[in-house]
């Protein structure tokens, strides 16, 4: 019954969407891409499984830059390190923007957030204060012992199933790790990570995660309104998820605001926030909206970047055992030396060949590998094709860190050493290597992010070998990506620890 709704709905749109063309005013010479069928455009085309992928494969067909369409939706792919420049250097002012999408909208408070809000007067002043203070060298330094801390829980558990010579879930292990340090960070909470809290943190983590990679009919169908989502039971899912993070979130600023409230041993980035609030230092008023919409950011951005980072590297890790060996020989020798059981942040920066490997896999799998899609503020041209105002733009960091010009014939090869072979930064001015993005709206948390993965990826390769659960081999093991705005690997990384003992 619900399909034929569905369909009789459908046949109908189609129809108002044919009696509502407006005659065309402008002609655009559009960047060559597949060919389109009325209405929908290349939406039966896409795929859910390894979008980066997909894009890169329109690439090869298409060039480096590419045009689809879904619905009356425009939409741009950049694949190459010299049309990234182009985007996000010399044209970065004109596609500062972010487009339309009503799942991110709603669940930031009508864009009262940072990494979804217009390139506004109001957005430069949020984005100064979180480059300033949020996510300052300082404030990041103040979370050090957090993050050592939650590092050793995680690597005491995985001692324990090393005793046993059991396997290891570690894309939840680093999961969990990256929740607790959030946590701690974002609202100075520690909570039991077995208990109801933790549990409940999580579950409103996942519901706001999975409305921001969700694709919305309204976007991309205006005319159709709210129909389907109504009729598919988004806009519902999308409420109850909101319902939730607002409950949570709200709470933790009720907390802050308790005069009875104990000082928290470091301040976290809730109580900087709430000073923002109580001094209204901007042009326009920064309400306890703001402030929640601010810290779902922090939130939602810090959790699973980092841990699908770690997995990542050490997914291919146990395909490239000579890189494995020499990463572990490098951090043995420097620990051996120095006589410490346990790699801290201020340890890392000794480890040349660790760093490449951190930079070598942030290349291989960029976390957002499609970047956060811009949308183009004025029309405008690249590379002699016409780019319509409001056009969303990805750029394809995935298919870019692969760009064979700049990384020479072997590009999918996990080779940490081309990075003493080529001085390259993940700073934003190498538009070959951009895994945070480049430009005003590049990564704001960069440094917070790295060292996030630095600690709990050095330990795992200082303490322990690690080899493949049920006789599985290398070659076994899937490298499907998952769709989100980061992408994890698609089945989880399990891997039987032996703990090495010095
Ligand atoms: C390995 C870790 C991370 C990676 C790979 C990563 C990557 C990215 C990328 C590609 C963008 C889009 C940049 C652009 O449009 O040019 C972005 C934006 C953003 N990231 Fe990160 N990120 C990471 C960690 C974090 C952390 C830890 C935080 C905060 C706690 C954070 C906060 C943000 C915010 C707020 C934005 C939006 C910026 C804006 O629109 O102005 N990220 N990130």
């Amino acid at each position: 019954m619900e399909d034929i709704i569905i369909g009789v709905a459908a046949l109908a749109a189609v129809l108002l969407f044919f009696l509502l063309q407006k005659p065309k005013t402008k002609r655009y010479k559009l960047p060559p891409g597949p060919k389109t069928l009325p209405v929908i455009g290349n939406l039966h085309q896409l795929q859910n499984l390894n979008p980066q992928r997909f894009f890169a494969g329109w690439a090869k067909k298409y060039g480096p830059i590419f045009s689809y369409k879904i619905g009356s939706k425009t939409m741009v792919v950049i694949s190459s390190a010299e049309l990234a420049k182009e985007l996000l250097k010399t044209q970065d002012v004109n596609f500062a923007d972010r487009p339309q999408h009503r799942g991110q909208e709603y669940m930031s408070y009508g864009r009262r957030d940072m990494a979804f809000h217009h390139y506004t007067p109001y957005y430069r002043e949020i984005r100064k204060m979180g480059m300033n203070h949020l996510f300052s060298p300082t404030r990041v330094a103040s979370f050090k012992h957090v993050r050592e801390e939650e590092a050793r829980t995680m690597l005491a558990k995985i001692e324990k199933a090393a005793k046993k010579s059991e396997a290891v879930d570690i894309s939840e292990l680093m999961l969990t790790f990256t929740n607790s340090v959030v946590c701690r960070q974002a609202f100075g909470k520690t909570y039991n990570e077995d208990g109801e809290e933790m549990k409940r943190f999580i579950k409103i983590l996942y519901g706001t995660q999975s409305v921001f990679g969700k694709v919305f009919f309204s976007d991309f169908f205006p005319f159709t309104r709210y129909v389907f989502d109504d009729l598919t039971g988004l806009t519902a899912y999308m409420k109850e998820c909101f319902e939730r993070q607002d409950t949570y979130l709200q709470e933790v600023v009720d907390e802050t605001l308790d005069p009875k409230r104990a000082k928290p041993e470091t301040e976290s980035m809730i109580d900087l926030l709430m000073d923002i609030y109580r001094e209204q230092p901007f042009a326009s008023e920064f309400t306890l909206e703001n402030v929640k919409a601010v810290v779902m950011n922090i939130v939602v951005a810090g959790t699973d970047t980092a841990a699908a980072a770690v997995v990542w590297g050490m997914t291919y890790l146990m395909k490239y055992p000579k890189v494995m060996k020499k990463a572990q020989d490098e951090v043995r020798d420097y620990m051996k030396e120095k006589g410490s059981t346990f790699v801290t942040e201020d340890d890392v920066k000794n480890l040349p060949y660790f760093k490449a490997l951190i930079k070598e896999t942030l290349r291989v799998e960029p976390v957002i590998p499609l970047g956060v899609p811009r949308c183009c503020i004025q029309d405008t041209k690249i590379a002699g094709y016409d780019i319509p105002k409001g056009t969303t733009v990805n750029v394809n960091a995935w298919a870019v860190s692969r760009d064979e010009k700049e990384w020479g014939p072997n590009p999918d090869e996990f080779r940490p050493e081309r990075f003493f072979e080529k001085e390259v930064d993940y700073k934003g001015t190498d538009y070959e290597f951009i895994p945070f993005g480049s430009g005003r709206r590049m990564c704001p948390g960069m440094r917070l992010g790295t060292a996030m993965l630095e600690v709990p990826y050095a330990n795992l390769l200082y303490k322990f070998d690690f080899k493949l659960p049920n006789g599985m081999k290398p070659e076994d093991i899937n490298m499907d990506v998952m769709t989100g705005l980061a992408m994890h690997k698609s089945d989880h990384l399990k891997l039987v620890p032996v703990k090495v003992n010095y």
